[in-house]
């Protein structure tokens, strides 16, 4: 079903995956540029039915980066348009106007609207209520940017109105305290969007406008499913299909992380179908072809909607109908959280999301240039991938007998088997482009000496830090509990587990370890006041899912040293002594010693780089971003 077309009004779509919008920042002036040609070109090319753009009404509506419709040049957007239908594609554009969600920051002088003058919780700053003249005005804009998306030949227009953003904000009685007839008291808010709507609808004629919405506000107090039905039902006449996605940004459930499980919000969409003869895009981590098979299947849908997808793999949905393997969204959630700090739009498993028109400029070399990569992991991987792309004659070599390196350990966590998918596409697409590979032999001076490359990349990694106290021999690092060097003592199974280091391999270690053996007590200590912090807002559900099992949190605990089933700790100065029949040590890494690989290369003026944790500590994505990075500057060598 998933390969097979289908109509929306009278636009006939090849198949039932859409590329859902994105705001990308990637704007620059009012013309679309080389960049985003680029951007969108690949993602038609990768098979999708069509391409979504987003465009703001104007430019209050606007966020940093975005084009918007009064200033746009016609003669870039038929060329986009263009660009995306030499593929069998089409374009959908939606209109899009902020309201209260971008920060001081981002927007410098800039007026930001709202229905009233409640700031978002995210956003912090507060927006002036809209007068009558901005009403007006406002809906004029979203009408006139409809019709600038008819004459230059896009093929539907999709109104906004999700997440939280402007048109939402009138559904809501969070955000709506109006007191005149756009006020949530009357017609629970529906007023001003319903007429936005349907005045797009007098201006654009025949044309298909689609309608995003949120299934539910999924915010305390906010508005439910039954007013999302009713909303659209009651501006069913004016449009010719739905988008429907979970939340608001600012829900507190998770929205679009991998703790979202696969399809998680597409009842919502089969809801609406129910109730609405429209062709309904459901959407929300559907991110593979069984998941979009199996809700179009049941019925909850007719189009399969998905923005990640196609950041992480352009050629998504290609590579879903062959069954090839593709570059898998991991859910990290790094897109969006710098999208909504006014970054543009990038992918940190695809470095290469938003640079294709750069990376078309750059040079595949005609050489026989060697390039040796030492180490497998995800800087090692990538570093090759970008090495054989460029034309060198590339060998990685890793003392180990596969390749992912600290990969293999990141995907045992619960939720986190995506990175284990990940490793295999790497290493297909390696082979692909005939890297050779030398597994289970350490790289030393002589192989070095013998090969003598042109250019070596060193991601050698890092290795677990033990803290220095006394009796820390009697900890188990997390990694050997994750890779089952050290399986967890089962003598212990009444007994408690103190896990020292409460950052993300702290926490993925306690969720591991109680996927398991859901009746092991345990304690997360770490000398800082809060958990997580690498995980940045990912840390949230954790933490939650964790207590929620009974895993206790102590903050600003120092352990001072380990005994025999005890872990001496300090508390303000305070010595207490924590029973500890299993002590784990999460307590961070330092890169792997390489001074013998740099010392012989220095000697033999031969040139090498650090990627990775070997450069500088940090997490998969960065070391993904550093081998890329590299190779950006060594084509030019
Ligand atoms: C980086 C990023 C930017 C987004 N920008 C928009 C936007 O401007 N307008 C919109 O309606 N949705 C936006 N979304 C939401 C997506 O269109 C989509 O509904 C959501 O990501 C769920 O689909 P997915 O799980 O396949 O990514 C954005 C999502 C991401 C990840």
């Amino acid at each position: 079903m998933l390969y097979s077309s289908f109509k929306i009004r009278e636009l006939e779509l090849k198949n039932r995956w859409i590329m859902l919008a994105m705001h990308t920042g990637y704007a620059e002036g009012n013309t679309i540029g080389e960049r985003e040609f680029a951007f969108y070109e690949e993602r038609a090319k990768g098979g999708a039915a069509a391409v979504t753009m987003v465009l703001a009404v104007n430019e209050a509506g606007s966020l940093k980066g975005m084009h918007q419709a009064q200033t746009l040049d016609i003669e870039s957007f038929k060329t986009l348009v263009d660009r995306v239908h030499q593929h069998g594609c089409k374009l959908i554009v939606q209109l899009f106007h902020c309201g209260r969600n971008e920060s001081k920051d981002d927007r410098g002088e800039k007026p930001l609207f709202a229905p009233s003058a409640v700031a978002s919780p995210i956003f912090k700053a507060e927006p002036i209520e809209m007068d009558q003249a901005e009403l007006v005005k406002t809906k004029e804009d979203f009408a006139f940017a409809g019709e600038i998306c008819k004459k230059a030949g896009v093929d539907a227009i999709e109104i906004s109105a999700s997440a939280g953003y402007l048109l939402s904000e009138f559904l809501s009685p969070i955000t709506n305290l109006r007191t005149d007839a756009y006020g949530y008291k009357i017609n629970k808010g529906m007023n001003y969007p319903l007429e936005v709507i349907a005045f797009i609808r007098e201006k654009v004629g025949d044309f298909p406008i689609l309608l995003k919405v949120s299934g539910a506000q999924m915010v305390e107090g906010g508005y439910g499913l039954e007013d999302t039905i009713s909303f659209c039902r009651m501006t069913s006449e004016h449009i010719d299909g739905i988008t429907v996605t979970g939340g608001w940004h600012e829900s507190p459930i998770e929205q679009i992380s991998y703790h979202v499980a696969k399809g998680a919000y597409a009842p919502f969409a089969g809801a609406l179908k129910k109730y609405i003869p429209l062709p309904v895009i459901a959407c929300n981590r559907i991110h593979d072809g069984e998941t979009a098979e199996k809700l179009l299947a049941e019925n909850q849908c007719d189009f399969v909607g998905t923005a990640r997808a196609f950041l992480s793999d352009p050629q998504f949905a290609n590579r879903v109908e062959k069954k090839e393997l593709f570059l898998p969204c991991q859910g990290c959630n790094r897109c969006i959280s710098g999208v909504l700090k006014g970054q543009k739009l990038a992918c940190g498993f695809n470095p290469e999301a938003g640079q294709e028109f750069f990376e078309n400029q750059r040079r595949r070399i005609a050489t026989r240039k060697e390039v040796v990569v030492i180490g497998g992991g995800p800087a090692g991987m990538e570093a090759a991938k970008k090495s054989a792309e460029r034309g060198f004659v590339t060998t990685l070599i890793t003392d180990e007998m596969t390749l992912g390196g600290q990969f293999n350990l990141a995907a045992k966590p619960p939720k986190k088997e995506g990175i284990g998918e990940y490793v295999k596409y790497m290493e297909k697409t390696l082979k692909e482009l005939g890297v050779k590979f030398i597994y289970g032999q350490k790289c030393d001076e002589e192989f070095l000496m013998k090969k003598k490359p042109y250019f070596t990349v060193i991601s050698t990694g890092s290795q677990p830090k033990r803290p220095q106290i006394e009796g820390v021999e009697k900890g188990i690092l997390a990694n050997d509990i994750l890779s089952g060097r050290a399986p967890l003592p089962s003598q212990s199974q009444e007994g408690q587990i103190v896990i020292i280091g409460g950052g993300s391999v702290g926490l993925e270690t306690a969720a591991y370890i109680k996927e398991r053996e859901e009746e092991r007590n345990i304690k997360i200590i770490d000398c800082k006041s809060s958990f997580g912090k690498d995980l940045g807002p990912l840390a949230r559900p954790l933490i939650s899912t964790l207590r929620g099992k009974g895993v206790q949190f102590m903050a600003d605990t120092n352990a001072d040293g380990l005994e025999d089933g005890k872990v001496l700790i300090s508390i303000a100065n305070q010595k207490f002594f924590l029973q500890a029949d299993v002590i784990i040590l999460a307590t961070g890494s330092e890169p792997c010693e390489y001074a013998y690989l740099t010392m012989p290369l220095m000697d033999e003026r031969l040139s090498y780089a650090l990627v990775g944790d070997a450069e500088r500590v940090g997490d998969g994505v960065d070391a993904i971003q550093s081998a890329y990075e590299l190779f950006t500057r060594l084509y030019l060598a």
